[in-house]
């Protein structure tokens, strides 16, 4: 991944957070996908008064892919910001959810705790749930 690409991902997701509602927190997130046909897809963190259905940038960017380009593509690239100037690397919940379409080698950006930070998604999330029995559970 070549750092100019990166840095237009990095760019997109900023934008993205620009539109983050995020009354509650006042965290406002932005994250851009970067797919294997070179298409950017982008979305920002959607709060709400409930705080449990709080919807974050990552997951929200990805559901917005899926939806308007189906499940055909893969990603190569993520890049996540927040303008808080805080660091937030992608949740739990959103590096499980984006693990079903990430590519092995894919390439995350997000805001460390001293300044960017670059790694690999399979650095990043090891070790997802995966489900490798369709038989159901024994019968009791
Ligand atoms: N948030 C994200 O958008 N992405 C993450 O990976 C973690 C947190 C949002 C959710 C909530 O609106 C705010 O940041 C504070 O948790």
């Amino acid at each position: 991944m070549d750092a100019t690409t990166l840095e237009r991902l990095f760019d997109a997701a900023s934008r993205a957070a620009e539109h983050a509602y995020a009354p509650y927190s006042k965290f406002y997130v932005g994250a851009a996908l970067l797919f294997d046909d070179g298409a950017i897809v982008t979305g920002c963190n959607v709060e709400n008064v409930s705080y449990g259905l709080t919807s974050c940038a990552e997951r929200n960017a990805l559901f917005r892919a899926i939806s308007e380009r189906g499940p055909g593509r893969r990603i190569v690239a993520v890049a996540v910001t927040n303008r808080n100037g805080a660091a937030s690397p992608p949740c739990g919940a959103c590096r499980q959810v984006m693990s079903e379409f990430v590519t092995a080698d894919a390439v995350v950006r997000f805001p460390g705790k001293n300044g960017p930070e670059t790694m690999r998604f399979a650095e990043l999330f090891p070790r997802g749930f995966t489900l490798d029995s369709q038989e159901g559970p024994a019968p009791r």
